[in-house]
């Protein structure tokens, strides 16, 4: 028999009814707040990553699923949703729109990781992107979205934890700090972490190493917020006083790093007490350089993806459940073999505002009972020999057993006035 592939997972029942109550919640927020929805493509040029994400991440340089299509192009099915947003941003000209331009998506994003609970090699995020604004007013938007959405799932064990990973001409000071403390143990360092020493050494702290991050502790290597200019600082108090004032609660990281290139200023995560290592609901930032890494004109932007997978696994530990499928209004069921066609036919007419199933062999009313009750139908509809002359259906209430027998016509307005003649 053949399975689904390592690290991807079919979702149905409870699995995806998760994904329907967070996808749900952050649309409603996200629409609120102005957000329009965009559906990129799963794939796209290769350069549209690693331009975006950057050549020395984990992401571009291990994880990406590329494959050369017929044409000789080069093609990665998206690790992320926000190089891709971009673009497209660019692509339309949203510049001319009225700014800032608020997208939010919802989607899988693929990444070929090593599988463990809470990390899959195709998962899902929603997220949302604000462009054509860098107003700290919009960093406190964006985080406190990413924080309300998951409070307003049930979600309590979660914190904020916020930093700046600063200007570019900030972290180029930071670097070059780094190398050269880390230098003196280079040759200690993972192999990995020797070419990230040359490369773009803000990336050794997020190493995976245990060894790497030994080394970070034992050479006590100073926070990337040390290393903030004015500007940047200045950005990231106005940020916090304004999360402050909307009382929401953060505690600031100093060393906060992204596994992500475009990002600068305000970058932040929200985790979950309870999951262990792959704790990070989401995550997010500014990047006012990505734009112009995807060969745009300068255009701040600012925004977070939350992973689906782990905001359910996050629910399910604090005992919450998905909001419920709507339930089978009533289960059709013919007394005679010949009157089988009319519960078809009652079926048609009372799709779609009424969910109906019908069976398809004839059946006693106790059997019918029993099967409406096995497919949690809050009412049973018998057809006989009345109901077919008479164009009607007998309704009988599951929990009650009130029965009630109406013209076929009548049904859907009798459900609406709430089911009672
Ligand atoms: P990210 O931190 O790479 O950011 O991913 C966001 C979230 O996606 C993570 O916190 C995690 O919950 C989830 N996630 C990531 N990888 C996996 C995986 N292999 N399995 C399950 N869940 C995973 C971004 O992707 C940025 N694009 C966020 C952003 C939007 N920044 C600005 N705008």
């Amino acid at each position: 028999m053949t399975k689904a592939v390592k690290g991807t997972h079919d979702l149905f029942d409870k699995s995806l009814l998760y994904h329907q109550t967070i996808i749900g919640r952050a649309r409603d927020w996200l629409e609120a707040a102005g957000g329009r929805e965009i559906a990129t493509p799963i794939f796209e040029l290769t350069e549209v990553f690693e331009r975006g994400v950057g050549t020395t991440t984990d992401i571009v340089q291990k994880e990406m699923f590329t494959f050369t299509d017929r044409g000789g192009r080069s093609l990665t099915l998206r690790p992320e949703g926000t190089a891709g947003v971009v673009r497209a941003y660019l692509e339309h000209g949203m510049k001319v729109w009225p700014q800032p331009v608020k997208l939010w998506y919802a989607g899988p994003m693929f990444r070929a990781e090593r599988p463990q609970k809470g990390r899959q090699r195709q998962f899902h995020q929603v997220g949302y992107e604000v462009l054509g604004s860098d107003s700290p007013l919009a960093d406190a938007e964006a985080v406190a979205l990413s924080y309300l959405i998951l409070r307003d799932l049930g979600l309590r064990k979660i914190t904020l934890r916020l930093g700046s990973v600063g200007d570019l001409e900030d972290r180029r000071r930071y670097n070059a700090y780094l190398r050269e403390v880390l230098k003196p143990r280079a040759q200690e360092l993972s192999a990995d972490s020797q070419r990230r020493l040359e490369a773009n050494p803000l990336r050794i702290l997020d190493s995976k190493s245990e060894t790497d991050q030994r080394i970070l502790r034992e050479l006590a290597v100073r926070p990337m917020l040390d290393f903030l200019g004015p500007e940047a600082a200045a950005h990231l108090e106005q940020v916090k006083s304004l999360l402050s004032e909307m009382n929401i609660p953060y505690t600031i990281d100093p060393s906060i790093v992204r596994g992500l290139d475009y990002y600068v200023r305000t970058s932040w995560e929200i985790h979950h007490k309870l999951l262990g290592a792959q704790s990070a609901l989401g995550g997010g930032g500014r990047y006012d350089g990505l734009s112009e890494l995807l060969g745009g004109p300068p255009t701040p932007g600012v925004g977070w993806a939350l992973g689906i997978e782990r905001v359910a696994l996050a629910m399910e530990a604090e005992g919450l459940s998905p909001a419920p499928a709507r339930p089978l209004d009533i289960y059709v069921a013919a007394l005679d073999p010949d009157l089988l066609p009319l519960a078809l036919q009652a079926a048609i007419r009372l799709w779609p505002e009424l969910r109906v199933e019908y069976s398809l062999s004839s059946k006693r009313p106790a059997k019918a009972i029993r099967e409406a009750e096995k497919r949690g139908a809050r009412y049973v509809a018998f057809i006989g020999e009345n109901e077919a002359r008479s164009n009607t259906l007998t309704l009988k209430d599951i929990s009650s057993g009130e029965q009630v027998t109406l013209p076929i016509e009548e049904v859907k307005s009798w459900f609406e006035s709430g089911g009672r003649a």
